[in-house]
């Protein structure tokens, strides 16, 4: 005769009284909670997104309450700030106005550029902090589009070429990660490629791989001055929120172009996203939680409905929990301060 499987869930054959599995004896003080602890946060998660601008100073951004774009001098102190807390990585976006705009977005691969400038300040201050630059046209288009817009189209190949250039100013200026986030296709490989011939073997490549044409970008466009200039949407290059397959294809196809570290983009609403990718991968995966997701949460924290310290605790670790090695964003400071206590 076999015996009974063991019995999960259900009274002791024993015959002692229900319930027979007691869940709560592994939560029954804080020391305990701690010892059982599948999942922890740790300031090494954290990547904190900047947003620069040329004036001196910091001003605020509207829809983003607590966040300032801030000046190169700023940015270096914020560079300094990140360095004492033990954030790994800051990653910059520049604001640009209307005038510095154009239909080319000439202004992406001009080594004298906002993003560059500050590289230059940042690496020289605070080397030890890493610097990730994003890859894309947007803060520089009068369009607003990641890509070379022609006759309602944005053109693939071409937009691949200046992006290239883009991704190379960055690096010359010290920029150690590369972010390529306009979905471009061969992009990826295209920058590693030139990369490795102009001696870069050792930059490392972040793929915005999995990234959604999502509403929850709107305060972000705000803060670098795309909301006025964008024309359309972004769906015929970021995916569609309604796809996963797609995702790993994606992924997949940035690993074997040479991506070093994947990001799924937006975050909360794409946990699903990061856990398939970890799993099918197992590659640095990471998740942005974007400008919308910073908003919402911010904007019920000032209203006095959400508890802003848990809340950043909470959503950070369900990136962890989801399978995510790490996290951009917007609280990372916040984050850390809070993880030293
Ligand atoms: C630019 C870019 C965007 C974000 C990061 N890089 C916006 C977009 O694609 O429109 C969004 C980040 C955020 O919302 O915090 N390609």
């Amino acid at each position: 005769m076999t015996k009974n499987p063991p019995s999960f869930g259900s009274p002791a054959s024993s015959g002692a009284a229900f319930p027979g599995t007691r869940m709560r004896r592994n939560r029954k003080a804080d020391w305990a909670r701690r010892l059982v602890a599948e999942n922890t946060l740790s300031v090494n998660d954290l990547i904190w997104p900047l947003f620069l601008q040329e004036e001196p100073g910091r001003s605020p951004i509207a829809s983003m309450p607590g966040v300032d774009r801030l000046g190169i001098g700023e940015a270096v102190k914020a560079a300094e700030e990140a360095a004492k807390l033990g954030i790994p990585v800051i990653a910059l976006f520049p604001y640009t106005d209307g005038t510095s705009r154009n239909e080319t977005g000439t202004l992406a691969t001009d080594e004298n550029n906002l993003v560059c400038r500050t590289v230059r300040a940042v690496k020289k201050a605070v080397p030890e902090v890493g610097i990730l630059c994003d890859v894309a046209l947007d803060p520089y288009t009068s369009h607003g589009h990641d890509g070379l817009l022609k006759d309602g189209i944005i053109l693939n190949d071409e937009t691949v070429e200046v992006l290239v250039r883009q991704a190379l100013i960055q690096v010359d200026a010290g920029c150690d990660i590369i972010a390529p986030s306009d979905m471009m296709d061969g992009r990826i490989g295209a920058i590693r490629a030139a990369l490795e011939s102009a001696g870069h073997q050792d930059t490392q490549i972040m793929a915005y791989a999995a990234k959604y044409a999502s509403a929850f970008y709107g305060p972000f466009r705000d803060a670098i001055g795309s909301t006025a200039a964008l024309k359309g949407d972004k769906r015929t290059y970021q995916m569609d929120a309604a796809n996963s397959d797609e995702a790993l294809r994606e992924v997949g196809l940035d690993i074997a172009e040479g991506a070093d570290m994947v990001m799924v983009k937006p975050g909360m609403p794409y946990l699903d996203i990061v856990t398939k990718v970890k799993q099918a991968f197992a590659v640095p995966t990471f998740a942005y939680q974007v400008s919308g997701e910073y908003s919402m949460l911010a904007g019920a924290c000032d209203q006095g409905w959400l508890d802003r310290e848990r809340v950043i605790l909470e959503s950070l670790l369900g990136f962890k929990r989801a399978g995510g090695d790490g996290v951009l964003t917007y609280f990372a400071k916040e984050a850390a301060e809070l993880l030293q206590r």
